[in-house]
């Protein structure tokens, strides 16, 4: 099976906003693999940030996959919105979904109506068990696992998170599934080892990219944490994309 390296999808919840289109051209400039944009909506987490204009705005400033994280109550009233606007990942959060299943089907079948692939997500507060997954994991493409409560960034990583990835890489393992683990919140140059160890295909970073001096670097270094990234090392077989 082929190697395939880490992604790394910068959050612009810790660009500057002022310059948000300017900041979006920097990164994927940088080697960014996904933009990831936070939709939050004062009520799931405690906080206000973007909706659908400027999710569209962010589609004219980049060419990479738009990876939208939806903290928001009963996401099914905006998947339509946000996919329209450019999503190519829709996440919504197994706490703010009643009817998941469903909704998971939602988000692929209106790719398919705008003719192109919606990937379905699934995101897992620090607090919320693996087995919420045990019957939908089949259906999605990922699961984003939260390793902060989400809500703000520049957070720092609860380290538990790192067994709960381990356990769902295992499991999906066992299943032959091709779902993908991406991993938000508090991710570092430092940590960002251990979480592409634990079993992590993509690194959500804000803080990290944003606030660094060299965004080319800083990706580069947090992407140095794949294995397959390091010379001499044995990198983890996994899926396509
Ligand atoms: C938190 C958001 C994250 C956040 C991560 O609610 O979902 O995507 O931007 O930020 P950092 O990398 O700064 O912890
Ligand atoms: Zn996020």
């Amino acid at each position: 099976m082929t190697k395939h390296p880490i992604k790394i999808a910068p959050s612009i919840l810790s660009a500057d906003f002022g310059r948000l289109a300017e900041e979006v051209a920097a990164v994927t400039e940088a080697g960014a693999d996904w933009i990831h944009l936070d939709i939050m909506d004062g009520h799931f987490v405690p906080n206000l940030t973007i909706g659908p204009m400027v999710v569209k705005a962010v589609r004219q400033a980049t060419r990479l996959p738009l990876d939208v994280h939806l903290m928001i109550e009963s996401p099914e009233r905006c998947l339509r919105a946000f996919a329209e606007a450019g999503a190519d990942i829709l996440t919504v959060h197994v706490e703010a979904c009643v009817h998941l299943h469903r909704v998971a089907h939602q988000i692929r079948e209106l790719g398919e109506g705008l003719g192109r692939r919606i990937s379905a997500a699934v995101s897992l507060n620090p607090a919320t068990s693996l087995s919420t997954l045990d019957v939908i994991l089949p259906d999605v493409d990922l699961v984003l696992v939260m390793s902060v409560n989400p809500g703000f960034g520049g957070q720092s990583f609860i380290e538990s998170t790192l067994e709960k990835i381990r356990e769902l890489r295992h499991w999906i393992t066992e299943l032959g599934l091709p779902t993908q683990i991406e991993v938000d919140g508090g991710v570092t140059v430092k940590n960002a080892p251990a979480i592409v160890q634990a079993g992590a295909d993509i690194l959500v970073a804000g803080n990290t990219v944003f606030t660094s001096p060299d965004y080319r670097k800083t990706i580069a270094e947090l992407r140095g944490a794949s294995p397959a990234g390091k010379k001499g090392g044995k990198g983890r077989s996994m899926p396509p994309p």
